[in-house]
């Protein structure tokens, strides 16, 4: 069986840690990490999602701003908030909460923040050091996953690592962040042919491509690494990762679980960004 890694318990460690630095940077410099936050229209996983980054905040000692606006917002009146908190020197990470309504363009959102403070790590500044070099910020889930898997021991260097789905946020990003780490890559993704034949290989299995437990025992490789970004809503309100998790616990060396895995790693490593804003 496998061991379960404690996305739970990591989250909060990292917290804490963060906690105390923040703590220690108020006392000998004065400064408060602060992050704003924007949400346009009324989602109901953005409000609850929204919500959790503020506590957070609150909860490491950092000042949290909030700006709601209604669905029907045009792109102008969120641009001139964002060009304030670019001057704003209380506030040192930015994050638009997304998805945005149709009439707004995201990408132009994103590219309106100052690359430095893109905690989100979305802005193409960031996404383009991201692969020549160092970017001021890397997206928070696939740090999160980096995270997991440092504090659990789990060596990266030179593994046969193979991630399904190829989004921005996740599957990209993460490739670039293991390849740093010499790891090597496989992205995979729904085209892909025989995709058991190359999950199979994966010393590494990360699963990230929204299509609930998609993963079966028999696509894994005895004493895998799996970990699941997975967060599917089933009919029956039943959160499911993209893991078959009972069949591939019996066949993986270490598991992530949803809920309780990679998933409260995000805002951790939100934080961590955002505490590295206010050190820039
Ligand atoms: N919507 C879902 N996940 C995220 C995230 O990590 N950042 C932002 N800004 N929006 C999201």
């Amino acid at each position: 069986m496998a061991i379960i890694i404690d996305g739970k318990k990591i989250s909060q460690d990292v917290r804490n840690e963060i906690k105390e630095k923040a703590l220690h940077l108020k006392e000998v410099r004065g400064i408060i990490p602060g992050l704003a936050v924007i949400l346009v229209g009324d989602d109901s996983a953005s409000e609850i999602y929204v919500k959790r980054k503020e506590n957070a905040c609150r909860e490491a000692g950092f000042l949290s701003k909030e700006f709601r606006l209604p669905a029907d917002t045009d792109e102008k009146e969120i641009f001139d908030i964002i060009y304030k908190l670019n001057r704003d020197e209380t506030i040192h990470g930015i994050l638009v909460q997304l998805p945005l309504p149709k009439q707004i363009n995201p990408e132009s959102v994103i590219e309106a923040v100052d690359p430095k403070k893109d905690v989100d790590g979305f802005h193409p500044y960031n996404l383009g050091h991201l692969f020549t070099g160092d970017a001021f910020h890397n997206s928070c889930t696939p740090s999160g996953i980096l995270e997991l898997l440092d504090r659990y021991g789990i060596e990266i260097k030179g593994k046969e690592t193979v991630i399904v789905g190829r989004s921005n946020i996740v599957g990209k990003p993460l490739a670039m962040m293991l390849l740093k780490r010499h790891a090597t890559i496989t992205i995979c993704h729904t085209r892909t042919k025989n995709l058991s034949e190359v999950t199979k290989r994966a010393e590494i299995l990360i699963a990230a491509a929204g299509s609930p437990e998609m993963i079966k025992g028999n696509m894994v490789r005895q004493d895998a690494v799996v970990i699941d970004v997975g967060i599917n809503r089933l009919g029956n309100g039943k959160l499911a990762g993209d893991v078959a998790f009972s069949e591939v616990s019996k066949k993986a060396s270490y598991i992530t679980p949803v809920p309780g895995g990679v998933g409260p790693m995000t805002i951790a490593m939100l934080l961590m960004n955002t505490l590295n804003a206010a050190l820039i």
